[in-house]
């Protein structure tokens, strides 16, 4: 089979990889890919928001499947217009996809099914919201509707804080994303992302991962896509699995599938653990950057294309995929600046001397490119994840410090804690 994988960041060179064990594929194709991907992949230049292209592109290169990798394409509708043209595609149609495009949405969906979540109040008008935020306890979480590629949440610690986000969502900083907001209460508790597959009514649950958003160790400093994160979630023990599949995942779906917009694809629960049980923070339509480069890690890869398919098709029930007992963990390196304006262009050295150094290691890329000399250079702010297997959290974080000490990059930088909650965990036995 012929797959067209769209995307270019770690999250698609882990997915590219998988892909490209399966005794099944006959040629990769990613647009816009990346270098790393470019060693598993025929990376092609595509305008991912000209639907009518990619279904021509699809039909000349005979693709039997279409794997979407971030949630742009599939919230303006991309797979539907692929299903529509007779294009198998893995990945949400528009209306499911508001899942992740409309925060709004999703508590409504909440409200309709029973689904544990932090209470909340939607507004369309600045003067109401400002009420709300100053009648509520503090901190009060404040987040644009739309996608904001992250940045759309405010956790206030004060009313001014509150009213400073509030105002900036309604004078247009997140554009349409900020017309409306959602104000909720904070929840207590450890996060967790939990991912499940579905055909639009059968489900399989895939793994765990904890993230680490903010940009700097012991999680201080400014939010970012993620520095790093580790499989499976110590915090998420088969009870909660449990839990959240018949409390969360599963009233969703029926939910989705009873309103005629049923889900296919890969489901992102991130997660509250809190005192009473798990509770639903956000979905998101699509795997998470950097939690699939340690899924796929873990993952028996030969099965991964095809688990897609059946997701794609309608036959996932009976499917199974392995994992491996192992943990995996991935630590981001970002360019200098992020989650601001990173420094392009600077040059990379080492990669290959870091993984055949070390045991078991991947690097994935992100933003990297290759400058005329075909030299690898930082094309972005996130550029690396360097992705380690290990019996233990801290093997596994041991193995992958060891491969970024071989890296030599003076530009980049990274967290230099990466799982130490599992690693506290570990410690005491716990
Ligand atoms: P979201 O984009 O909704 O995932 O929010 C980004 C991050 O803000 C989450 O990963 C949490 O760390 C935090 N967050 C969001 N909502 C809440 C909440 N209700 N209580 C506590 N933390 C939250
Ligand atoms: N790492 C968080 C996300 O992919 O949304």
């Amino acid at each position: 089979m012929n797959v067209l994988l769209i995307g270019g960041g770690g999250r698609e060179h882990a997915l590219a990889w998988a892909i490209a064990a399966s005794p099944r594929l006959k040629t990769l194709y990613c647009a816009p890919g990346n270098p790393g991907i470019a060693e598993f992949a025929d990376c092609i230049r595509l305008d991912i928001a000209d639907h009518v292209a990619v279904i021509d592109f699809c039909r000349l290169n005979s693709v039997g499947l279409v794997v979407v990798g971030p949630e742009v394409p599939l919230v303006a509708g991309l797979a539907d217009d692929l299903r529509e043209a007779g294009i198998r595609c893995f990945g949400p149609g528009r209306a499911a996809s508001r899942l992740e495009g409309s925060k709004a949405f999703t508590k409504d969906l909440c409200a309709a099914a029973g689904i544990p979540t932090a209470r909340s109040a939607t507004f369309h008008q600045a003067g109401e919201a400002l009420a709300y935020a100053a009648a509520h306890a503090l901190p009060v979480v404040i987040k644009a509707d739309g996608l904001a590629a992250g940045k759309g949440v405010a956790i206030a610690d004060n009313r001014e804080d509150a009213a400073a986000f509030i105002d900036e969502c309604f004078s247009g900083k997140f554009g349409s994303a900020g017309a409306s907001i959602v104000i909720e209460e904070f929840l207590e508790g450890e996060e967790a992302s939990f991912f499940v597959l579905c055909d639009g009514k059968d489900i399989l649950p895939l793994a765990t991962a904890q993230d680490h958003k903010r940009v700097g160790d012991g999680d201080t400093g400014p939010n970012t896509g993620g520095m790093g994160a580790y499989s499976p979630a110590p915090v998420m023990t088969e009870d909660l699995v449990q839990r959240t599949l018949d409390t969360i995942i599963k009233p969703t779906i029926e939910e989705l599938a009873r309103r005629g917009t049923p889900y296919q694809g890969v489901l992102y629960a991130g997660l509250m653990i809190t005192p009473e049980g798990p509770k639903l923070i956000e979905y998101n339509v699509r795997f998470g950057d950097p939690e699939a480069q340690v899924l796929m890690m873990r993952a028996d890869r030969a099965a991964v294309l095809d688990t897609l398919d059946r997701a794609a098709s309608g036959t996932l029930s009976g499917a199974r995929l392995d994992w491996s007992n192992d943990v995996a963990l991935t630590v981001v390196m970002a360019a200098d600046g992020y989650p601001g304006t990173p420094v392009k262009g600077s040059q990379i050295k080492g990669l290959d001397a870091a993984v055949s150094g070390t045991e078991g290691v991947m690097i994935f890329h992100a933003g990297t490119a290759r400058d005329a000399a075909g030299r690898l250079i930082a094309s972005g702010g996130r550029v690396l994840n360097v992705t380690a297997p290990g019996r233990s959290v801290a093997e596994a974080r041991a193995r992958a410090y060891a491969a970024i000490g071989r890296i030599d990059w003076p530009e980049g930088f990274c967290r230099s804690d990466i799982g130490w909650r599992a690693i506290a965990r570990e410690d005491t036995g716990g």
